[in-house]
């Protein structure tokens, strides 16, 4: 006994074995780094499985749905699941007050009854390369940083051109570990993608912003679309002849659910993480720009709620506008405390303290690396300054900002065609600024279908107050001079006047203002006020941010592919992963309850009787469907029930973040248990440093999703066509 577990102890040694939980993989490299761990843990397929580009493995059931979320594949008719809040704004697209979907839900009772989608897409991978030697062609040390990044731009181009080069696919490159590797994808893109149903938001939404971001977990939050193709199953933009898209591969759904220690796998796109990043970057975060942040988004959203609150119509139109808000500034509240419980900043100060020590033990070593840590401490100094007014910027003018001037800075295109056209002497191309107006008019219907000016101008005072009271004089745009001047300081004033001149606070103004546009119209339109007003802070940010930040990107950058690298060679035994770029990727992990607190252990699974204690029809964010509470009286739970009740989610140790919303929750068979959709609160902090102990990715358990199509929808004919495994 005793020889083999030393015999063992040897060959763990040897191996180079990744770290369970913590970790999101390159399902291209399972087989040289993860595959043992995984079978160990009791996964019971092989590396190819899930990724090969020669046989269907399961990669081909995995999508990216839009632009930020994952989706997968349920059936050989091109169906699809994601989250409720990753269809949320085409859910919200389709609602009005006479049909609102957002409230009812949605279920299409047939094919013909699925509603299109204008601008949706989903993406699947057909194969990746690692192609760092072609990106790195001709690079040398001698070149400088500028020349260097040339250099791999243009390759990077030229690879990805010949790469699809007489195909309808795509390609994207993306570095990976800060620069030091680089892969490339090829990507195939589906363009009808058509909403099939959703449950209410008091079911897909239960919880609300309450609940999000905490375990325990009652939300029903999926959402299903199908995918269309032309005749020969290929990618095709909207037509009422496509079909149904015969995927290479789909997954089959499992009524099996889980148990404690179960092995899970969750197969996505997590957007981006911060793993290695130095101690100054996590004092940057939780000192600077979290707390200042937060401070802005409270502010917006109290008043969103207010006026959402009183009227119906505006809770509809400012529905996906609140929960943008509201995610990522109670994910910065998380992860503040996270790290903060954690002790976070005084781990990585251990951490560099020691990586310091044996940077310098050796003289070749101390002349690349022994400069790395205290070069770091200058740059952030300076930088977090700059990070701080960049971000406030955002807020301000993209983020859910000021919308009537992220609505004037529409026209900005149309604007820069003609200035260039009167640079050159040559007249406008007629045909170009024609399609221009088409698509300025229709994002100027769609701003104005979920517009409300009373928020805008109390958010427009709001803001432009807060961004002078917290960002330094030197980063003032030339506005304020012009408040102090004509409005004597008074904002309020400003904001009036604003939304009193400026013709963009008006559907009807703006769109005949686009249709006649002319040469004539630059002046009128450099005039108002709203338009001047985005300027203003863009070319604030021009002028004294961007030039600076793009600067000392570039010097960070630097720093960041050096200390990587210096990361894997001071732990050369550590198999590393690479931080998240979304790109595809595999976590494992098992299913686990955890303690959240001092006497606090959460259990790993939640039940609709859960759904039912938290009823409340006083609290928004808790009020139960009718139906669901008779399902629940009646207990018509059908093949459903499990000792008693339904389960609805679960949590396990897998590393995810966002992106990985809607990623397929697979079990050791690789069948489809849940779809991930959240993190638990006490592990938020798992984009910056990962705790076992704490760190759980929140899914919904399929058979709750497959409960409310067949008993609370109605619409079974869709389990019909998956592959359901009893
Ligand atoms: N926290 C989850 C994620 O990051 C869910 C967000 C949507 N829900 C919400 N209440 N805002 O996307
Ligand atoms: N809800 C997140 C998303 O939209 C996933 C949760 C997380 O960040 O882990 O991707």
């Amino acid at each position: 006994m005793r020889r083999i577990l030393f015999g063992l102890m040897v060959l763990a040694f040897l191996l180079p074995q990744a770290k369970a939980d913590e970790g999101m993989w390159i399902p291209m490299l399972l087989k040289k780094y993860n595959i043992e761990q995984m079978q160990e843990m009791g996964f019971k397929l092989t590396a190819e499985d899930i990724y090969s580009v020669n046989e269907a493995s399961l990669k081909d059931a995995v999508v990216i749905f839009g632009g930020g979320c994952t989706g997968e594949l349920i059936s050989d008719k091109g169906l699809l699941i994601t989250n409720h809040h990753c269809g949320y704004s085409k859910i919200q697209y389709h609602s009005s007050v006479e049909h609102d979907y957002l409230t009812n839900g949605f279920w299409a009772m047939s094919q013909e009854e699925e509603l299109v989608n204008p601008g949706l897409t989903v993406t699947f991978l057909k194969r990746m390369e690692d192609v760092t030697e072609q990106v790195m062609h001709g690079v040398t040390d001698e070149m400088s940083e500028l020349d260097q990044s040339k250099l791999i731009q243009k390759n990077i181009s030229a690879i990805k051109k010949d790469a699809v080069k007489d195909t309808h696919y795509q390609a994207v490159l993306k570095p990976f570990f800060n620069g030091n590797q680089y892969f490339l994808f090829i990507n195939e893109v589906f363009k009808d993608v058509r909403l099939v149903g959703a449950p209410p938001s008091a079911i897909g939404k239960f919880g609300g912003d309450t609940d999000n971001w905490m375990w325990p977990r009652h939300t029903g939050d999926f959402s299903m679309f199908r995918i269309y193709a032309d005749k020969n199953n290929q990618p095709a933009e909207y037509s009422k002849d496509n079909v149904p898209y015969q995927p290479q591969k789909h997954f089959s759904v499992s009524m099996k659910g889980v148990e404690e220690g179960d092995f899970t796998m969750v197969f996505g796109y997590p957007g981006s993480t911060y793993e290695y990043v130095p101690s100054y970057h996590l004092k940057m975060l939780t000192e600077t720009v979290n707390p200042k942040l937060i401070d802005v988004r409270t502010e917006k959203l109290n008043i969103l709620n207010r006026y959402q609150a009183a009227d119906p119509k505006v809770r509809i139109q400012y529905a996906a506008k609140n929960a943008r808000i509201s995610n990522s500034w109670k994910r910065w509240i998380g992860e503040n405390r996270g790290l903060e419980i954690l002790d976070a900043f005084a781990k990585k100060q251990v951490y560099e303290k020691s990586f310091n020590q044996w940077a310098t033990a050796d003289e070749s070593r101390a002349e690349i690396y022994g400069n790395l840590l205290s070069n770091y401490k200058k740059l952030y100094e300076e930088y977090t300054p700059y990070r701080l007014a960049k971000d406030y910027i955002l807020e301000i003018s993209y983020r859910n900002g000021i919308e009537i001037a992220s609505l004037a800075n529409k026209l900005s295109p149309l604007a820069t065609l003609y200035y260039s056209a009167k640079d050159s002497g040559i007249e406008a191309d007629k045909e170009k600024i024609s399609s221009l107006k088409e698509q300025i008019k229709s994002d100027v219907e769609l701003f104005f279908k979920d517009y409300y000016q009373p928020i805008d101008k109390e958010i427009s005072v709001k803001l432009l107050a807060m961004y002078l009271a917290n960002i330094p004089e030197e980063f003032h745009p030339d506005i304020y001079s012009k408040i102090d001047k004509k409005f004597k300081g008074d904002i309020n004033k400003y904001v009036e006047n604003l939304f009193n001149k400026s013709i963009f606070d008006n559907k009807e103004s703006v769109l005949t203002f686009v249709d006649e546009f002319s040469e004539k119209s630059l002046s009128k339109l450099e005039k108002d006020p709203a338009y001047e007003l985005y300027n203003s802070f863009m070319n604030l940010y021009n002028d004294k941010v961007s030039v600076k930040d793009k600067a000392m990107q570039l010097e960070l950058n630097k720093l960041n592919k050096a200390y990587m690298s210096a990361q894997m060679a001071f732990e050369s035994d550590k198999v590393f992963y690479p931080d998240a770029n979304f790109t595809l990727r595999v976590a494992y992990g098992k299913v686990a309850s955890y303690k959240a607190r001092d006497a606090v252990r959460y259990e790993y699974y939640t039940t609709l009787d859960g759904i039912m204690e938290k009823d409340n029809p006083d609290i928004y964010d808790y009020r139960v469907p009718e139906k669901l509470k008779e399902l629940h009286r009646n207990k018509d739970f059908g093949k459903y029930e499990v000792n008693g009740t339904v389960p609805v989610c679960f949590i396990a140790t897998n590393h995810t973040t966002g992106g990985n919303s809607g990623s397929p929750v697979l079990n050791a068979e690789g069948q489809l248990i849940g779809v991930n959709f959240d993190r638990a609160w006490e592990g938020v902090m798992s984009d910056l440093m990962f705790n076992p102990d704490q760190c759980r990715n929140i899914s919904l358990d399929i058979r709750y999703v497959l409960f409310l199509i067949d008993k609370f929808a109605g619409a079974g004919y869709l389990l019909d066509e998956m592959t359901i495994v009893e």
